[in-house]
């Protein structure tokens, strides 16, 4: 089915992890059209410095909106931290919905007191970060994990390999059974909860995809932009990288993360 012009939502990411997310903008919003942008060529973002993050951000909110997005969801934390700013005070007449580590609802879960926060090594680094945990994070005790070196393994894909459960045990095992939760501050992470749950023990796993949804739903409809199309809403994936192995990854995380209702169909383009 063709995308209805001017009448889609934008999704980008560094590369596949922003799938975890549009999994959720399906579920909230299953009638809207999406364009997701993965931009695996350049992943990963959480090892680069900021001024290349934001130029790069840039780049592909302005290709979508000069093709007519409604709506940008930046599905990426470390994007966020870095060029959300930056993006919404260029592109004021769109709204630019982003994502941030989820230690909000962490804090306001029950019987959770340590908290860990596994994110890219510049998500934690950054203003964006710092304040969110100073104002969530007080009362609390908050472990920052920055884990690089995971968004690339992701990439890769093949993901009950051994390797990732010892790459997790590095990164992360020596907090085992020590948190009450984690906090999956990277939108490529959800993809190995339960590798995660393997290496931290069975506790609750937060990430900032349903919030997003509920974000992206509540802007549209402020601004009278939900779609009034009564019919099923499209997925075009695309990404900077044309081989064939991304290309199947994507479709293959999809499909893990959304039971993917059939009606979406799914057009794939660079
Ligand atoms: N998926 C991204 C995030 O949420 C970034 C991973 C990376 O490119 O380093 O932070």
């Amino acid at each position: 089915m063709p995308r209805r012009h001017n009448d889609f939502v934008g999704v980008f990411d560094s590369g596949a992890g922003g799938l975890s997310v549009l999994a959720r903008l399906v579920e909230e919003l299953p009638r809207e059209d999406f364009v997701y942008y993965g931009d695996s060529a350049h992943a990963p973002y959480g090892e680069k410095p900021r001024e290349w993050i934001v130029r790069r951000c840039r780049d592909i909110v302005d290709h979508l909106v000069g093709e007519g997005a409604k709506a940008i969801v930046i599905a990426c934390n470390t994007a966020t931290s870095a060029a959300a700013s930056e993006l919404r005070a260029e592109y004021a007449h769109v709204p630019i919905i982003g994502v941030e580590p989820a230690l909000k609802p962490a804090t306001l879960a029950k019987g959770v007191n340590r908290i860990l926060v596994m994110a890219t090594p510049i998500t934690l680094r950054l203003d964006k970060y710092q304040q969110l945990a100073s104002r969530w994070g007080t009362g609390h005790e908050v472990v920052d994990a920055p884990c690089p070196g995971l968004a690339a393994r992701i990439e890769r894909g093949n993901l009950d390999s051994p390797d990732v459960i010892e790459l997790l045990d590095n990164l992360v095992g020596e907090h085992w059974g020590k948190v009450d939760a984690a906090v999956l501050g990277c939108t490529h992470y959800p993809f190995v909860s339960s590798q995660i749950r393997e290496v931290l023990g069975d506790v609750p796993l937060f990430d900032g995809a349903a919030g997003t949804a509920r974000q992206l739903h509540r802007k549209l409809a402020e601004r009278g932009l939900l779609t009034r199309s009564a019919e099923p809403g499209s997925i075009d994936l695309r990404s900077s990288d044309a081989d064939a192995n991304t290309i199947a990854l994507y479709r293959d995380l999809l499909a893990k993360g959304v039971p993917l209702p059939v009606r979406h169909d799914l057009s794939f383009s660079r």
